[in-house]
């Protein structure tokens, strides 16, 4: 357990929301020093290496999704957590553009499901990049404050996740997106998962003042295959619990192009994103890719070249933002949806505004958004 969560827990108490608010709070601001840097790190009694499967993807295939060979990937452990993976930024330079473009602009397209749907017809919600383009290339102040692509807050692709019943079925299920699928199954080839099967995702779109609730993602039908997440954008703080509310989490960075694999004792363990923070030096869109229309084009590449319009859209968007991206197999081999869904423990329902919240809320008593931390433990 990192000083700081053991001076500040008390036995039994909610050591994961106190820790939560710990780090949400602005004034003054929290003392950062117990998180977790993995870009900068070295391994030691808390951070250990992790051995990964080169022979599992061949340089070629590794960079037709974008990514470095995976001997050359920096991925670490962390003691106490089994099944936990961090991977430290593994895109080969030149290839954030275009996930992040994928993550902007195709993503939230139809038919994958976002949260301007629960209160916009489906023709209002059909363009959201054509609707946002012209005013995030804008300069703030001569522009409408929030376009649409600025009030994305959820996408869901594949198997879309009920945020009402916190369950995925059959009959509410559109095609997984191939690329993100290759990339998925790449990553998790990698880290030991071979036939990884990409079946759902949910994209959580951060403002600045954003952060996301304390959850445990246990509402996928076989446990045994691994959560997989990306980030691009602005950085946060990540806060990795246990199997109760009483574990004090440990806290650390995701800074854009990081990956984490939740897996075996991992897999069911609470987690939430108190904070986003200002991207550091060398870790911003713009510096990870000075020319963001060059991307490897080889034979079978998924990566392809993003258009110098685009790519300045989505750098206006991501100075003040964060994507973050969780892949999900649902269901084990030859599993099937029950006829009922089983109800879930951990929760309870009412989670249409996904579990985002929003800066301020806590703190000023106003009725928060359904889907807190503290309304509910969301789950998917
Ligand atoms: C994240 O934004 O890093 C986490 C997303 C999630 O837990 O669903």
């Amino acid at each position: 357990m990192a000083k700081m969560a053991a001076a500040m827990v008390e036995s039994g108490e909610d050591a994961f929301r106190k820790l939560f608010k710990f780090y949400k709070r602005r004034n003054p601001p929290p003392d950062f020093s117990d998180v977790i840097d993995f870009s900068r790190s070295l391994p030691s009694d808390k951070i250990l290496p992790a051995a990964l499967d080169p022979s599992a993807v061949s340089d070629e295939e590794a960079a037709r999704v974008g990514l470095q060979p995976v001997r050359d990937w920096r991925a670490f452990g962390l003691q106490g957590y089994p099944g936990f993976l961090f991977i430290s930024n593994p895109f080969l330079l030149g290839t954030h553009p275009f996930w992040i473009t994928q993550c902007l602009k195709t993503y939230p397209q139809k038919p994958n499901v976002c949260n301007l749907d629960m209160h916009m017809s489906p023709s209002e919600t059909q363009d959201i990049w054509g609707q946002s383009a012209h005013g995030l290339s804008t300069p703030a102040g001569k522009r409408e404050p929030r376009t649409l692509l600025e009030r994305l807050r959820w996408v869901t692709l594949g198997y879309h996740y009920n945020w009402d019943t916190k369950t995925y079925s059959a009959d509410h299920h559109t095609a997984f997106p191939a690329d993100l699928h290759s990339l998925s199954s790449r990553v998790t080839a990698a880290c030991g998962f071979p036939g990884f099967n990409a079946e759902a995702g949910i994209l959580n779109y951060y403002r600045s003042d954003s952060s996301l609730g304390i959850h445990v993602d246990e509402s996928e039908l076989d446990h045994s295959r691994p959560l997989l997440s990306f980030s691009f954008g602005q950085s946060s703080i990540f806060l990795l619990g246990g199997t109760r509310r009483q574990d004090p989490p440990t806290a650390m960075y995701m800074h854009s192009g990081d990956m984490m694999l939740m897996s075996g004792q991992s897999r069911l363990l609470y987690h939430a994103v108190p904070r986003i923070l200002p991207a550091p030096e060398g870790h911003t869109a713009s510096h990870m890719d000075p020319c963001s229309s060059v991307s490897p084009q080889q034979d079978g590449s998924v990566v392809e070249s993003v258009s110098e319009e685009d790519w300045k859209v989505c750098t206006r968007y991501l100075q003040s933002s964060r994507v973050n991206v969780t892949v999900r197999q649902v269901l084990g081999p030859g599993q099937s949806f029950p006829e009922t869904p089983s109800p879930l423990q951990r929760t309870d329902a009412g989670q249409t505004a996904g579990y985002h919240e929003e800066h301020g809320e806590e703190e000023s008593g106003k009725r928060k958004r359904r889907g807190s931390c503290d309304s509910a433990d969301a789950e998917t």
